[in-house]
């Protein structure tokens, strides 16, 4: 894993959304796996503004989202499809028959999720798979003792997750208790991985992440198996991390971030 700190959350996410650029004008038909939440906000921002300013070109891109909750439309506001569209979709030259998410509403869920896993291997498989980290390490909604060959399924979400995530519903009982997510195992079979943390209340669970034991309690523990995981964090998230000078000299010195450094 290459780990990389960056000032604050708004730098994290540009150079995230940066990394994501380059890899698209170097193949436009990119495999691009996709999370949501509020640390994504800031990236799809960038994404957003790249394509305006930059003429950043979507046109052939494919993407296919990590999560989805079970039993909301797609028009529902708290659905992860209607996050996608408000935030990148509607907003970039991308074909939306190319946007992929797990169908929350599908009457057969372990057909459809297998289905969801063809689809992705038929595009020949993920290129970059972007991720943020939950309170409980989670990835995806891989939840505590997710096994760590785990593909995309249907599972039950831990409570710490509808506390945090209840409160983007405006009525927090409509949060679905059950939700579609690609497995750890599916995430790991990403050609590349690309973790974003920031804020203070991430650094503990990031420290145990990247820097303890590989557990099936914390499924993002499991990005230290992958050849080609970057971690992008802010100071805040970094804190508890002991191998910091290390990171930073490694930011400062390898020709591979020297594109980036002091943007
Ligand atoms: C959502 C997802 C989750 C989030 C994680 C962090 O698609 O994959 O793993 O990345 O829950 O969410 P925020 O950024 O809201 O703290």
């Amino acid at each position: 894993m290459k780990l990389v700190i960056q000032p604050d959350a708004e730098r994290a996410a540009r150079l995230t959304a940066a990394l994501i650029a380059k890899a698209l004008r170097e193949k436009p038909q990119l495999v691009l796996g996709l999370a949501t939440g509020r640390t994504m906000e800031s990236v799809y921002k960038n994404l957003v503004r790249m394509h305006r300013e930059e003429g950043l070109d979507f046109s052939l891109c494919r993407t296919f989202n990590l999560d989805e909750y079970i039993g909301l439309p797609p028009d529902h506001p708290g659905s992860y499809r209607y996050y996608m569209n408000h935030h990148l979709f509607n907003h970039i030259n991308i074909d939306k028959r190319n946007t992929f998410l797990p169908d929350g509403m599908a009457e057969d869920i372990p057909s459809s999720c297998l289905c969801y896993e063809e689809r992705m291997e038929a595009c020949g498989g993920v290129d970059i798979q972007l991720l943020g980290i939950g309170a409980d390490g989670h990835i995806g909604f891989n939840e505590p003792l997710s096994a760590l060959g785990s593909r995309t399924r249907d599972v039950s979400l831990d409570p710490s997750t509808l506390a945090v995530n209840g409160t983007l519903f405006k009525n927090p009982e409509e949060m679905p208790r059950r939700a579609i997510t690609m497995g750890v195992g599916t995430i790991l079979d990403a050609k590349e991985t690309l973790l974003l943390v920031t804020g203070a209340a991430k650094a503990g669970i990031l420290a145990k992440a990247v820097e303890g034991p590989v557990t099936s309690m914390i499924s993002a523990s499991a990005l230290q198996f992958h050849p080609h995981c970057r971690t992008i964090v802010d100071e805040e998230a970094a804190a508890k991390l002991e191998g910091q000078a290390y990171y930073r000299w490694m930011f400062e010195n390898e020709p591979e971030w020297a594109e980036y450094r002091g943007k």
